[in-house]
């Protein structure tokens, strides 16, 4: 077994026994018993014998992704899944040519993807329902909170969504509206703490008298602002090296790693006091 093999199992069981501590494991099976289950292997006939559902997570180059499951379309069992963790990648770009590619989908998770929950899952015109059916069956009985994107689109839905916001943080600042620190605050104290419990249609519905009473209120400021929000940033020139600048101040590049682990202390913290609040109100 190859060390990087070695070092991913060592994660994982770190991982597990973090997850523990916490309170947050999931399954009826204990750390041990779960990391018990787990192998490694630098084979992939071996990796995927027998597997009913199979997660690639290679770097996001198409060219690769379609090396890959080609490799897998020869390997994997009749009835297996072969599902992408693909970010952007529309599936139909490396799944056209296989003979199992009714059984492809990209099934899109989210980073820490044990603290936040969403998957998207993104079939192709040739998935079929089989295959989207226990796809999400298997997500929802591990825990994540899986949507469908019923249409394959650039960036699927989050982040269309999430360039949408890192757009207009940019534009904010290389238009001197704001300095990277205040437009952060912005998400970090304003809409994070908003949309961390719900999303924001469901926002408007409880910010006026229902959906309606919100759209008769403020439509038409919706329309006019959004018409001013010009086109998409090209991130580059004078504003890059701005951001850059003030970025490296704010957490040096030798910080990254600690303040990951902040970050991820912080969303750890949030999953507790969610499953907290739901079990509460059960
Ligand atoms: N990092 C994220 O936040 C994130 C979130 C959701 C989805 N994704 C998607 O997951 C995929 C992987 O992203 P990542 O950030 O984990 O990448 P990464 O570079 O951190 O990890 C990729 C892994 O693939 C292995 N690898 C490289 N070449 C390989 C090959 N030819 N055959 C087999 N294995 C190979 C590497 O050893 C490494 O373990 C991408 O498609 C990405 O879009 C990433």
């Amino acid at each position: 077994m190859s060390s990087e093999v070695t070092s991913a199992l060592d994660d994982i069981e770190t991982q597990l026994y973090a997850a523990k501590q916490s309170g947050l494991l999931r399954g009826t099976l204990s750390a041990e018993e779960q990391f018990k289950l787990i192998t490694g292997s630098n084979d992939l006939v071996e990796a995927v014998k027998g597997a009913k559902h199979i997660q690639e997570c290679v770097p996001e180059i198409l060219d690769l992704k379609k090396a890959v499951f080609k490799n897998l379309d020869k390997c994997v069992d009749e009835t297996a899944v072969i599902s992408s963790s693909t970010s952007c990648l529309a599936p139909s770009l490396f799944t056209e040519e296989l003979s199992k590619r009714d059984h492809c989908i990209v099934c899109h998770p989210v980073n820490p993807p044990y603290y936040v929950p969403l998957v998207e899952i993104i079939p192709s015109s040739w998935t079929d329902k089989f295959t989207m059916d226990r796809t999400r069956a298997l997500m929802e009985e591990i825990g994540q909170v899986p949507v469908l994107v019923k249409k394959e689109l650039p960036g699927f839905a989050l982040n269309r969504i999430q360039y949408a916001i890192i757009g207009e943080c940019w534009r904010l600042v290389q238009e001197g509206v704001m300095s990277t620190e205040d437009v952060d605050k912005v998400m970090s104290a304003g809409l994070g703490p908003r949309y961390a419990f719900m999303g924001p249609l469901e926002v408007m519905h409880l910010n006026a008298e229902g959906m309606q009473s919100y759209i008769d209120r403020y439509a038409k400021s919706m329309t006019t602002v959004s018409s001013t929000f010009g086109p998409a940033p090209t991130f580059d020139g004078a504003a890059l090296n701005e951001i850059v600048k003030d970025m490296n101040t704010q957490i040096p590049l030798v910080n990254l790693d600690e303040r990951r682990q902040w970050r991820d202390a912080r969303l750890l913290g949030l999953a507790k006091l969610k499953k907290d609040m739901d079990s509460e109100q059960k």
